[in-house]
């Protein structure tokens, strides 16, 4: 008989937050921090969750579906569960980064977000999932940003995301982790006891040729035959993004029809734009009127303007307001299953996830992400089966348990 360590860790996690423990303890430290991210006191953040918790659900005893559909569709993408991934400036998390998860998300039947912060190119990305949304700030003039909405037109990127909720509030009352600009000699000396103590960590990147520095290649300056110069660093492009003047309205329109413009196909119609970070009703109608197809009700996680309150508690005055005019999606505090069952209930149409497969990531490269995608998808199925629903499509706030005052309207316009 062959003698087994019961002591070995199972690479294979149970639960989100299992996930969180092990990423903790593999990552280094300011790389770990910078996931926690958070911002001020963490009201935000901290809400995120709490208000998932603070829902309950409401189960039938009999009466069950054998086989419960989960599948959905997002912005024309069809996916097999309402699970998408939220784009993220995920740096030196793993070598593989984004690809690893866009990689995850095509083996689970989902949707890959990617960030213009990330650290791998639009093109690679969509090679490993070729249903990806791409993501951009609003930094640069309007010609870079048309020449960067051409190259992620050009890889294949299925839609455009634009997250325009950004406002540059730096600070945590438990600190932020140095970043270093360049990994060079110095800054290796500096973050050595920190490096040293996580060696799978490491080795991952010691196998892949060592650590890079931090850049963004997708915001790589694109000259007129469209060929790509020397990608900016994290830090140079997050200069440009903070100098550049602030988007109206006016501004979210332009990118509405300038995107759907130069992605036309032959019968003139466009790929579809999601506005990203909207949690109030009268920003919600004015995303429709600006023309978006979808907006996600987020508050970037908890990392911008702390004191705005939980997306959940916030959307479901959105969708009501919004209809079937457009999608609704919802990103913010999403770690189980059951958390995605209350935002579609609420009326959601899906959710997108950040931290979550972050943590994955971190944990275990894209085996990792695959699980936390496995763990949200079974924690849904769980609830649809035991809510006594065939399918997601039929959750409704009548499955929950709703405590007074959990909603919240923010800038509820009156009927104009
Ligand atoms: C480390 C980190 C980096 C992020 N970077 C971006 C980004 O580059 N673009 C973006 O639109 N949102 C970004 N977000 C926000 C996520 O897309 C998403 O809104 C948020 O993580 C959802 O909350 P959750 O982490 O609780 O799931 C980031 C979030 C984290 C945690």
């Amino acid at each position: 008989m062959s003698w087994k360590n019961p002591w070995k860790q199972n690479p294979w996690f149970e639960s989100v937050a299992v996930a969180q423990e092990r990423a903790r303890k593999r990552l280094p430290k300011p790389v770990y921090a910078a996931l926690l991210a958070g911002s001020e006191r963490g009201q935000t953040i901290a809400d995120n969750q709490q208000a998932f918790a603070d829902l309950g659900l409401a189960p039938h005893v009999a009466g069950h579906h054998d086989k419960r559909e989960l599948s959905t569709t997002v912005l024309g993408q069809e996916i097999g569960f309402p699970v998408i991934i939220s784009p993220t400036g995920v740096q030196a998390v793993h070598p593989d980064g984004e690809v690893a998860v866009a990689r995850a998300a095509a083996a689970r039947g989902t949707v890959m977000g990617l960030s213009n912060f990330a650290s791998k190119s639009v093109e690679e990305v969509v090679e490993a999932n070729a249903a990806t949304f791409f993501q951009m700030y609003w930094t640069g003039d309007r010609d870079v940003m048309i020449r960067r909405m051409r190259r992620a037109h050009a890889a294949g990127a299925k839609a455009l995301i634009a997250t325009l909720d950004w406002s540059f509030s730096m600070g945590r009352d438990w600190g932020s982790p140095e970043i270093p600009e360049k990994v060079d000699l110095s800054a290796m000396l500096r973050f050595a006891p920190q490096v040293m103590s996580r060696g799978r960590w490491l080795a991952a990147y010691a196998r892949s040729g060592g650590i890079p520095d931090l850049t963004a290649p997708n915001l790589a300056p694109i000259a007129d035959d469209g060929s790509l110069g020397e990608p900016p660093t994290f830090f140079g492009a997050y200069y440009e993004w903070m100098t550049t003047p602030p988007p109206s309205w006016d501004d979210v329109a332009w990118m509405v029809r300038t995107w759907k413009e130069l992605s036309a196909d032959a019968s003139g119609a466009g790929k579809p734009f999601m506005l990203k970070g909207v949690c109030r009703v009268d920003d919600a109608l004015r995303s429709v009127d600006a023309g978006v197809d979808a907006i996600s009700v987020s508050n970037h996680g908890g990392n911008n303007l702390d004191g705005t309150p939980a997306t959940i508690r916030v959307l479901p005055p959105i969708a009501t307001a919004v209809g079937d005019q457009i999608e609704v999606l919802l990103d913010g505090g999403v770690r189980r299953g059951s958390d995605v069952a209350k935002a579609l209930a609420l009326g959601a149409r899906a959710v997108m996830v950040g931290r979550a497969y972050l943590w994955g990531l971190g944990a275990n490269g894209q085996a990792g992400v695959e699980n936390v995608l496995d763990i949200l998808r079974n924690g849904l199925d769980s609830a649809v089966l035991g809510m006594g629903k065939a399918s997601i499509h039929e959750l409704t706030p009548a499955d929950l348990v709703i405590p007074d005052g959990f909603e919240l309207a923010l800038g509820h316009r009156a009927a104009d």
